[in-house]
């Protein structure tokens, strides 16, 4: 399968080096303190752009030198944008909910970025009953403009893929409804642990009595059948590099030893170029950070949880989960 993301910081600019100065608030994304937390630690100076971006830079190369977490000179604003080019997810959903009937359904699409799902039901699902909600500010506007009467809620959330300059563990917004579906394809598979259980504990209370909470996670060792094809921990790896750091598996050094390992492990990360087998590691912000979870730490995680196989051609399991379960 082909890489289903595009993954682009938008501008990047000197810092500031204050530690009380706010950036303009006409780029959104600046206005940030610092002080802020993230998976490793605390911001301690201020990560703004000195002058906000003309659009040409914001628009620049796709990659720059980055630091992170010391704030003075190099630092940097983080601004990503992120459009999902994936399709097929409602095909996905579709088959793994044994085909419902979707007419006058709510649907909550968590990390729905552009609204994709709601474009695939093709009719099935009116605007009005879909609700999207995503840390790309990026994909919630593209997807307004294109479906104006459907709900789209910016969630500003950590995330150290999708929204670096986001507030940590930000709550979930009040959406002043209940959904028969709330549904996120490949969100989990870029979140901690510990911030995918509470995600779910929060979508949980917002499904109606009879409602369902399905998601997918991708599973290490699972290959597709037919010949030729890799595992998913290799399939995620194939368009990366390997590299090494303290705690890290070095792909290229060590490449099946580390991947026989991934393919048994429960847990495992690929973060930017390496296999990551501590799922306390802090993840630097603007790194790629893909999660594998095997189905047995699934339900270690969700115990009251049903755990179904990829369908063809999809590599993702997909979790589901009731209002009480
Ligand atoms: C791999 S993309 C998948 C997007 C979409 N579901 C699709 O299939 O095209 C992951 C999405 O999850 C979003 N995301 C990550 N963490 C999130 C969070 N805590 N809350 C809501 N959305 C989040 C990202 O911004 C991104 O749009």
């Amino acid at each position: 399968m082909a890489s289903t993301v595009v993954w682009r910081p938008i501008w990047r600019g000197r810092s500031c080096g204050s530690a009380s100065r706010r950036c303009s608030p006409a780029f959104p994304g600046c206005g940030r303190l610092p002080g802020r937390r993230w998976a490793g630690g605390t911001i301690s100076g201020c990560r703004c752009s000195l002058r906000c971006p003309s659009p040409g830079e914001r628009n620049g190369p796709a990659r720059d030198r980055r630091s992170y977490g010391s704030g003075g000179a190099g630092a940097v604003a983080w601004r990503v944008s992120f459009i999902s080019t994936k399709s097929g997810q409602f095909r996905y959903f579709d088959v793994q909910l044994g085909h419902p009937d979707w007419s006058g359904r709510r649907v909550l699409d968590f990390g729905g970025n552009v609204g994709t799902f709601l474009e695939e039901a093709g009719g099935r699902i009116r605007p009005s009953d879909y609700w999207c909600v995503d840390v790309s500010r990026a994909a919630i506007e593209a997807g307004r403009r294109r479906r104006p009467q459907a709900h789209w809620v910016y969630y500003d959330r950590y995330n150290p893929q999708f929204n670096p300059g986001g507030v940590p563990g930000l709550r979930l917004p009040g959406l002043g409804t209940r959904f028969d579906y709330v549904l996120a394809y490949s969100v989990f598979t870029h979140t901690p642990d510990d911030e995918a259980v509470e995600l779910v504990r929060a979508l949980r209370p917002i499904l109606t009595d009879d409602g369902l909470l399905a998601f997918t996670f991708i599973d290490p060792g699972w290959t597709p059948p037919g010949s030729g094809q890799v595992s998913n921990v290799r399939w995620r790896l194939d368009s990366r590099s390997g590299g090494a750091g303290p705690g890290r598996a070095s792909v290229p050094g060590h490449p099946q030893a580390a991947i026989d390992r991934a393919v048994q492990a429960p847990w495992c990360a690929v973060v930017d170029r390496t296999l990551h087998f501590d799922p306390a590691a802090p993840v630097p912000p603007g790194e790629r950070y893909d999660v594998l979870w095997s189905p047995d730490h699934v339900r270690s995680l969700f115990p009251a949880a049903e755990v179904r196989p990829p369908a063809v051609p999809e590599r993702q399991h997909c979790c589901l989960l009731g209002p009480g379960d």
